[in-house]
């Protein structure tokens, strides 16, 4: 079996796909990092786990020998919103932070390093409809500069040194779980609101259009990515994606469960952050190089956060 190791496991994938990997490759090879102290979740599910911050270059390297690491999955990032609040600490986190855990991947020889990038890795210049996976990327975030570092920088260790470099550009990611500092964060906020509430004001604009998938989709691109074969990949990091939806779009499906739902509409700087990635993705390359293949579409995915949210909030929608 191999060894794994997850920088990150705070945050709100982290949060998934750490149960999601002790399942599959059994709590002896999973070892869990993140920057604060060890949370009830992970202590029920008797997780290793160790504090890190990965602009830490020793700590980092030592629990990779002391656990004997073999694939690395860094997710540890600073978001879109928060970086552009803070981008000095973006730099730090993003583009410092991944390039420790790059060296580390190369001197310490391990198998594979997985570090996610995003659709903000795209930018106004990129054709968004059905944006290709191979195209224009000039983003205008932080936190969209340090995702073109981490795949070109990717790219570039992979044909130098032969590091198998892999990466997934994630959509906006949707779990009945709290996200934190992101701009597609406010699909998620609509469903607690509208549970708690019946009323949400969205930091978007109505039309504004983006692409989404289900955490278990997103669990599953990654699973499936690390897991290809390298001989089949001719690319290194692809556009993965479910869905594509606006705002409008998803208050009017929340209304046909709770029809007293009501979305107003106070676009911030978010917006212009959101106007500027893709409306939708082509995924194709995914598609063919290790068979990408989602299952969750719009209206499933509707149903699965309304009774996820209500379950974890204890009220029914219904
Ligand atoms: N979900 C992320 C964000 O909104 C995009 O990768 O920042």
């Amino acid at each position: 079996m191999k060894r794994y190791f997850v920088t990150g496991s705070y945050g709100q994938i982290g949060m998934d796909l750490i149960p999601a990997m002790l399942e599959r490759y059994g709590k002896e090879n999973v070892v869990a990092t993140g920057r604060k102290k060890i949370n009830p979740t992970f202590k029920e599910l008797d997780v290793i786990y160790h504090r890190l911050d990965v602009r830490d270059h020793y700590g980092l390297r030592n629990l990779l020998v002391e656990y004997d690491i073999d694939i690395i999955l860094h997710n540890a990032s600073v978001l879109s919103a928060t970086g552009e609040k803070n981008p000095q600490l973006a730099h730090e986190i993003n583009f410092e932070g991944f390039y420790n855990v790059l060296e580390a991947t190369r001197e310490l020889n391990l198998e594979q390093l997985f570090a996610p990038s995003s659709i903000a890795a795209f930018g106004p210049t990129t054709p968004l409809v059905n944006t290709p996976n191979d195209t224009i990327m000039q983003p205008t975030t932080i936190y969209g500069i340090s995702k073109v570092y981490v795949e070109l920088m990717g790219e570039y260790y992979n044909k130098k040194y032969g590091l198998n470099f892999r990466s997934l550009r994630y959509p906006g990611v949707l779990a009945p779980s709290e996200p934190g500092g992101g701009t597609t964060d406010f699909a998620i906020w609509a469903v607690f609101e509208a549970i708690k509430n019946k009323k949400y004001e969205c930091f978007l604009s109505k039309d504004v259009r983006l692409p989404f998938m289900m955490m278990s989709d997103c669990l599953k691109s990654t699973f499936d990515l690390i897991e290809a074969p390298d001989d089949k990949l001719k690319h290194r990091s692809f556009n993965v994606t479910g869905m594509s939806f606006t705002p409008e779009e998803l208050a009017n499906a929340i209304k046909e469960y709770i029809p007293e739902f009501e979305m107003t509409y106070k676009p911030d700087f978010r917006d212009a952050i959101a106007r500027s990635w893709p409306q939708s993705l082509d995924d194709s390359a995914a598609r063919e190089e290790w068979d990408w293949n989602p299952e969750f579409p719009f209206d499933k995915m509707v149903i699965e956060m309304l009774d996820g949210v209500s379950e974890k909030l204890g009220i029914s929608y219904k």
